[in-house]
C-alpha cells in the first residue's frame, strides 16, 4: 500500500524524503555530535559517511536538531563540493588538483580520467560504479599526482597506471 505523503509543512516535513532507516541514521549522527562546538560540519561529514551522501530530506532534520534554518544547513551543504545530496557511485575517486600534483602532470591525468570514465567532476558513471570528485591536496605531495579511491591512497598516478587500476576495479565489481 502506498504510504501517505507527509504534509508539506509542519514537523513531518523534515522527514519527507528520508526512509525510516536513513531518518534513524541521521538522528543517531546528530545525537552523537550536536553538543560539540561547530557541530554542523562534523554532522554533515558523519551523515555522508553513514549514508554515502547527505539526502535532501536530512537537511531539515539536521536544521531542526541544531536549531538552525534549513537555508543555513543547505548553504553549507551546497558550499562544500565534498557533500553530495545524491548517492554516489560504488567507488568514489578523489583526484588531486592542488599545486604539487599539477606540477607533476595532474592536468593531463585529469583529462585522461574524465575521458576514460566519461564523466566530469561531481558526476557518476552511467553504470553507477564510479563517482569522480576533485580534492585539493591529499597530503601525499611527495608522490604526486595523487588519487584517493574510497580509503585507499594512490601515488605517482599516470594515465597508464590509472587504466591498469580501472581495469582491475571493473573486473572486481
Ligand atoms: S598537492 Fe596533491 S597530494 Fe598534495
Amino acid at each position: 500500500m502506498k504510504q501517505a505523503e507527509p504534509a508539506a509543512s509542519g514537523p513531518l516535513s523534515t522527514t519527507r524524503w528520508l526512509s525510516p532507516e536513513n531518518h534513524a541514521a541521521v538522528l543517531a549522527v546528530t545525537a552523537r555530535l550536536k553538543d560539540q562546538p561547530g557541530a554542523l560540519l562534523p554532522i554533515l561529514h558523519g551523515v555522508q559517511q553513514a549514508l554515502g551522501h547527505v539526502p535532501e530530506g536530512a537537511i531539515g532534520l539536521i536544521a531542526r536538531e541544531l536549531n538552525l534554518s534549513r537555508a543555513e544547513v543547505h548553504g553549507v551543504v551546497s558550499f562544500y563540493h565534498f557533500f553530495r545530496t545524491r548517492p554516489g557511485g560504488r567507488q568514489v575517486i578523489h583526484l588531486c588538483r592542488a599545486e604539487s600534483c599539477q606540477a607533476m602532470g595532474a592536468v593531463a591525468l585529469e583529462a585522461h580520467v574524465k575521458q576514460r570514465l566519461g564523466v566530469d567532476f561531481h558526476e557518476t558513471t552511467a553504470d553507477g560504479a564510479f563517482t569522480l570528485e576533485p580534492v585539493y591536496c591529499l597530503g601525499n605531495c611527495a608522490c604526486s599526482p595523487a588519487m584517493l579511491v574510497d580509503e585507499t591512497l594512490h601515488g605517482r598516478v599516470t594515465p597508464a597506471s590509472f587504466d591498469a587500476w580501472l581495469k582491475t576495479a571493473r573486473e572486481a565489481s
